[in-house]
This record gives C-alpha cells, structure tokens and sequence, in this order.
C-alpha cells in the first residue's frame, strides 16, 4: 500500500510576528508510524494541529485523506475531525464521571450515533483493556488511561491518529507499553500515526523521524 493519508504542501502559520511553521512539505503514507522531534518551540505542536484541521494555516495545503482543508466551512471541517482524526494528548483528557466504556462511546455520540455494546468492547479490546469497561480513568493505571484515550481516539476508525507527546506523562515502561500498543495498531490494522515527541525512544518504535527546527524541516527518514 502508498496511498498518501496527509500531505501538507508549502504550509506556513504565523502567529503575529511568530513564524511557527515556514514552508512545510510532507506526505504521511498510510499504514505508517511517523515521529515528529525538534526543539521546544520548533514547531511540533502547530504542525500536528494544522494537519488535524484544529488550526488553520496561513498559507499552505492540508490534505487529509485527499480531501483539501482550504476553503471547507467550519462545519465541514468538524465533521471532517470528527469522522477522520483521531487525536491523543499528554494529559489524557478522559472525562472523570465516565466510565472506560462511556469516554470511549463518546465521539460517536457526539456524532449522533449510539455505539453498540460490541463496537465499545471491540475498541477497548484493541487496547487489551475488555476487562476495564466499568471502570473510572481515577480507577486505571495511567497506562492504562492512555489506552482508554487511544481507544476513543480509534472508535471512529480516523484515517489517521495524531499524538502530541501521549506518553510524556507516563514512566518509561508504561510508555514502552504504550509505544508497542501503538506499534501493533499500525502493523495489525494498518492504522496511520503521527505522534510528536521528546523522547528518542519512540523513535525506535516509528517507521520514520521527521525533525523541525524553526518551523523547517530539516531531515527526514
Ligand atoms: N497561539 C499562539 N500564539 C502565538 N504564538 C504561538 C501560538 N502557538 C504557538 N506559538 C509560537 O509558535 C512557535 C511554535 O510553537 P509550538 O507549540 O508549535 O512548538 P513545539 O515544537 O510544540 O514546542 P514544545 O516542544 O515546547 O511543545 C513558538 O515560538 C510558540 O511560541
Ligand atoms: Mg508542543
């Protein structure tokens, strides 16, 4: 498979007198896992929110699934996010009140569907968390909360899933337990990732690093 899952062409965004991103080329192949790393204010942030249509570029294309970003309405755009990204965040960001299986239901909720009781098992099963539905994120390990985000991030089956720093809350192992749980979503269901990281070890569990420095991309492999 070499179908492109993102490209972004030429994109720039510029905050007042801040360039954060100057000119971005890249394609995401799908079916891979990509590592984005540089410095702390390369870049890295804005460039997986201008890709997941959470920001907008100033100039530049962003293509999702061969879809341009430029020039939908925000309408368009939220149902683009909410049927084709899925995102993960250093804090999990799991509602409190719900339980494992309810944070999971939650976007096709918010898509007006109501998930089936297999659909939600099936999902938390991805993770290996089918024993976990009834339980509260204050109940689970954090590894164990990461997964449950990946699961939500997952339930819509997204063309790709984007992952800004997911395991720079966790310890080593647990983020080694995650990394690999990432890993098999890419080798087993052909799921494409992008995950922005610190930490060189995730390196090691990607197809491929792209690094940014001030904005630019200065390699790729
Ligand atoms: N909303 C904003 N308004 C103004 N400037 C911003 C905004 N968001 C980001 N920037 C600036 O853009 C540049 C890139 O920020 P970004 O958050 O993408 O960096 P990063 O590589 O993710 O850094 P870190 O590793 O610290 O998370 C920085 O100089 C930052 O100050
Ligand atoms: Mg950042």
């Amino acid at each position: 498979m070499d179908t492109t899952a993102v490209r972004l062409t030429a994109v720039r965004r510029v905050y007042r007198d801040v360039t954060a991103l100057d000119g971005v080329d890249l394609d995401f192949r799908a079916g891979t896992f990509t590592a984005v790393m540089g410095p702390s204010g390369s870049g890295k942030s804005t460039l997986l929110q201008c890709a997941a249509g959470l920001d907008r570029p100033t100039s530049g294309v962003v293509e999702i699934g061969g879809t341009p970003l430029t020039g939908l309405s925000e309408r368009r755009l939220t149902l683009l996010r909410r049927e084709r990204i899925g995102f993960v965040f250093q804090a999990f960001n799991l509602m409190p009140s719900l339980t494992a299986a309810q944070n999971v239901a939650l976007p096709l909720r918010l898509a007006g569907r109501r998930p089936s009781k297999g659909e939600i098992r099936e999902a938390l099963g991805r993770v290996g968390l089918e024993g976990r539905a009834g339980h509260r994120p204050g109940e689970l390990s954090g590894g164990q909360q990461q997964r449950v985000a990946l699961a939500r991030a997952l339930i819509t089956r997204p063309t790709v899933l984007f992952g800004d720093e997911p395991t720079g809350a966790l310890d080593t192992e647990t983020g080694a337990q995650v990394l690999s749980m990432v890993r098999e979503l890419v080798d087993r269901d052909g799921q494409t990732v992008v995950m922005v990281t610190h930490d060189p070890v995730v390196a090691e569990y990607a197809d491929r690093l792209v690094r940014l420095v001030d904005g630019r991309v200065v390699s790729s492999c």
